[in-house]
């Protein structure tokens, strides 16, 4: 998103709170991790009830400690230091014949530390332990409470051209020509005691003015720092498909409404780096680059850094239901969990991002790697477009042409060749840079923009590189 939008949003929120603007660092990150019905918070160890978009560290599974989130190879997050996953529900289209197409995320989150200290003792405010988990909001919500926790979740509909629009606590009701931006602001107030709770939010409470401002109550006398999450969708790809009079957004549990926002923070920081940086940056305007103690990596990596879904069902594409068991409930009564459909409920084995073409083929998946626009390809034996590729279709054309490595590209380039230099080869997990759908299938991947996927011929003794990501 532009910048200048961001300062306006910024603005927006500082005039309306009845408090100074302090300092803050933003951690922004690039791509969501991966997108499906994970939760190790609310349901550890088995396929969640809904779908989220699951940003941060690569150590993320279905069963989490802290110590799994500093097995990080890779973090969808600018900041080295922080390996936590943040998480929200994904966002779906439901379409006037009853069926569902994820909404594009536009980027993957700006997750905010805000350093706002309890006005009453204008104390310390302290990096939360490693270990700690909170959620923030609740799935069943389908009305406005009245609580500072209804009011500490929000939407701005994104308007370039009219920015400050109001920020509302339901879906807006117009097209966002820029989107939609979602909004969740952390609890800030810690019992000091424990790292989690049965309901994963009595650990921790709002301020008692609002929930970004005042003192914390004494039952949690301990200020962390305030987390403050956004994530924003390119809604305004169907802007000419709206119907009816009501918006066609739902959330993934089935929530027409907005109300039932929520997000989740599993911290995986390095404690002593977050609290140099509560400590020391005191940028006004929240930039990170600012922050001394954080070391930032470029989008490039980020963007490189997913993982393989292991839910053995479509989060994406037109659905006729939404993943799960999530009927629309809409309100304005508290919606519940629903059971008994046939959804999975079990992790599987990972699901490949690349094409298995160890069975007739013979040949094996490499891995995704950098391509040399511009310059000498990587790949220099042959080349062609093929207007209906698939990784399959390239590697056909690699043997007729004699060459025992295959590159896809772009969605239509099939490059050949020999060797690849030891250079160009495929580093730790930059998958998600080659996830381009095959221009002859939108189901299969066929690499990206000066990215290349490689798949080699094996003959007897094939094993695709495994992506070094298992399901925990
Ligand atoms: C995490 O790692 C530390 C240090 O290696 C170890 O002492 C601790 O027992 C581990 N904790 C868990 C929950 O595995
Ligand atoms: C439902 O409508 C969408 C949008 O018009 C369309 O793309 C999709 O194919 C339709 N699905 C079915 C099952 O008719």
């Amino acid at each position: 998103m532009p910048f200048f939008m961001k300062q306006a949003s910024l603005a927006w929120i500082f005039l309306c709170s009845a408090h100074p603007s302090l300092a803050f660092f933003k951690v922004p990150c690039s791509t969501p991790l991966v997108i499906q019905r994970a939760d190790p918070i609310v349901q550890p160890g088995v396929a969640s009830n809904h779908v989220h978009t699951i940003m941060g560290g690569s150590g993320f599974g279905f069963t989490m400690d802290y110590n799994m989130t500093q097995t990080s190879q890779c973090n969808s997050c600018s900041a080295i230091e922080d390996k936590s996953n943040y998480w929200i529900a994904a966002l779906y289209y439901h379409a006037q014949n009853g069926s569902f197409h994820q909404v594009p995320q536009n980027g993957g989150a700006l997750i905010y530390y805000e350093q706002r200290p309890d006005p009453s003792t204008n104390g310390a405010i302290v990096a939360p332990p490693a270990g700690f988990r909170m959620i923030a909001g609740s799935p069943f919500d389908r009305s406005d409470k009245g609580t500072i926790e209804t009011h500490a979740r929000s939407f701005a509909c994104l308007n370039y051209d009219a920015p400050g629009t109001p920020q509302t606590h339901t879906f807006p009701t117009t097209n966002c020509p820029n989107g939609l931006r979602a909004q969740v602001y952390f609890p800030s107030c810690w019992d000091g005691v424990n790292l989690d709770s049965s309901d994963h939010k009595a650990h921790v409470a709002y301020p008692t003015q609002d929930y970004d401002n005042g003192p914390c109550p004494a039952t949690h006398p301990v200020r962390i720092i305030s987390i403050f999450i956004e994530v924003t969708w390119h809604t305004e790809q169907f802007g000419d498909m709206w119907y009816g009079d009501q918006q066609p957004f739902v959330f993934s549990f089935g929530d027409p409404t907005g109300y039932g926002l929520h997000g989740d923070f599993l911290n995986g920081w390095d404690i002593d780096v977050l609290q140099d940086a509560i400590n020391t940056c005191n940028d006004g305007g929240g930039d990170i680059t600012q922050c001394e103690p954080i070391t930032l990596q470029p989008d490039s990596i980020t963007d490189g850094c997913i993982l393989e879904r292991s839910i053995d069902e479509q989060v994406d594409g037109w659905l006729d239901a939404l993943p799960g068991c999530n009927p629309i409930q809409p309100g304005p009564d508290d919606a519940h969990v629903v059971t008994g459909c046939d959804a999975p409920t079990e992790v599987g084995q990972p699901l490949h991002y690349y094409t298995d073409l160890t069975g007739d083929h013979q040949w094996e998946w490499i891995g995704c790697t950098q391509d040399n626009v511009g310059g000498v390809r990587i790949l220099t034996g042959s080349y062609g477009d093929i207007s209906d590729m698939t990784p399959a279709k390239c590697v056909e054309k690699c043997i007729a042409d004699g060459y025992t490595i295959a590159g896809v590209e772009n969605q239509n380039q099939c490059f050949c060749g020999n060797s690849v230099a030891a250079d160009n080869m495929p580093k730790v997990t930059p998958m998600g840079n080659c996830l381009m759908t095959c221009a002859g299938d939108p189901l299969q991947n066929c690499g990206g923009y000066g990215f290349i996927g490689l798949y080699q011929k094996c003959d007897g003794s094939c094993s695709n590189l495994q992506y070094p990501v298992v399901p925990h």
